[in-house]
């Protein structure tokens, strides 16, 4: 038991940059506390003490403002900042690692008794406040859900869902890049572990791959239309000096940056 509560005031310490000690962790955080007595009305309510399981997650909510259900099964190392105003259902599973911020729903549509009606949580994954995760499916490993979302549709691991309904940013757009960085050489532009929102020279790098790979798609329809155009005509209309294979020098270029 002291075990786990360590665990969790160091994972509180290490990503709430306002947590200055582990008593400060252990006395102000209400994360922490809805925590802990659900881990206890979780034991109550699998061997059978529901009323008392029941009990218990009312008054941890009457205490800290989250509501969680006694029979919603929560992993390791999971952060709960601020909290007011967290629901989360019976049939929630939110894996190791997560993070939930205040006002989050994981909740139901249906109500049909039994059936898995709300969400799971896969480890890693990040809940930005007010945002309400709706229905029986997974969210995947290490995703993020943008604060106020309103997420109805399974969410791929890793990837960024915004908005009422949620759509899915960031991974097409991460795919696209990837497949662009790797053509020009750069395959390894990911693998630095960087994360892009907060280093400038990332965001730089990042804006540069976006706009040579928009280049390069206007180009080879501009080639698509030229041969059109040549065939139409029966004659060469390619402009003396045009070259069809000029492509990006990723390997002259990442010798330069060396
Ligand atoms: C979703 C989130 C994780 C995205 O972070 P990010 O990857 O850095 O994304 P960006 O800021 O680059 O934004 C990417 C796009 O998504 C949009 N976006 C970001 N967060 C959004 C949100 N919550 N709702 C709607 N759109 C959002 C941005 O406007 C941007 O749109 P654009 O491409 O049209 O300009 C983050 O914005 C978020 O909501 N985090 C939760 C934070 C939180 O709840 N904090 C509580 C602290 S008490």
């Amino acid at each position: 038991m002291f075990q786990r509560l360590r665990e969790d005031i160091a994972c509180i310490l290490e990503r709430d940059p306002a947590a200055r000690s582990a008593w400060e962790v252990l006395t102000c955080y209400p994360g922490l506390h809805a925590l802990v007595l659900h881990r206890f009305a979780h034991g109550c309510w699998v061997r059978g003490f529901k009323w008392l399981g029941r009990f218990t997650s009312h008054v941890a909510r009457f205490l800290t403002g989250i509501e969680i259900h006694p029979g919603a099964t929560i992993g390791r190392r999971v952060f709960i900042d601020h909290g007011m105003g967290i629901v989360i259902g019976e049939m929630a599973e939110i894996g190791d690692e997560c993070t939930i911020y205040q006002g989050v729903t994981l909740g139901g549509t249906s109500l049909v008794k039994g059936a898995k009606r709300h969400p799971t949580l896969g480890r890693g994954v990040i809940v930005g406040a007010n945002a309400s995760v709706l229905g029986g499916f997974t969210v995947g490993e290490g995703a993020r859900v943008g604060s106020s979302a309103v997420v109805t549709k399974p969410v791929p691991a890793g990837a960024t869902a915004v908005g009422n309904p949620a759509r899915v940013i960031e991974a097409k757009g991460d795919a696209r890049r990837e497949e662009a960085a790797a053509r020009m050489g750069f395959s390894a532009f990911s693998a630095y572990g960087v994360a892009q929102g907060d280093d400038p020279v990332a965001m730089a790098m990042k804006g540069l791959i976006d706009n040579a790979s928009s280049h390069e798609h206007q180009i080879a329809l501009l080639w698509q239309a030229i041969t059109k155009l040549s065939e139409a005509q029966r004659k060469d209309c390619v402009p003396a000096g045009a070259q069809h294979d000029e492509h990006f020098d990723g390997a002259e270029l990442a010798r330069l940056v060396k």
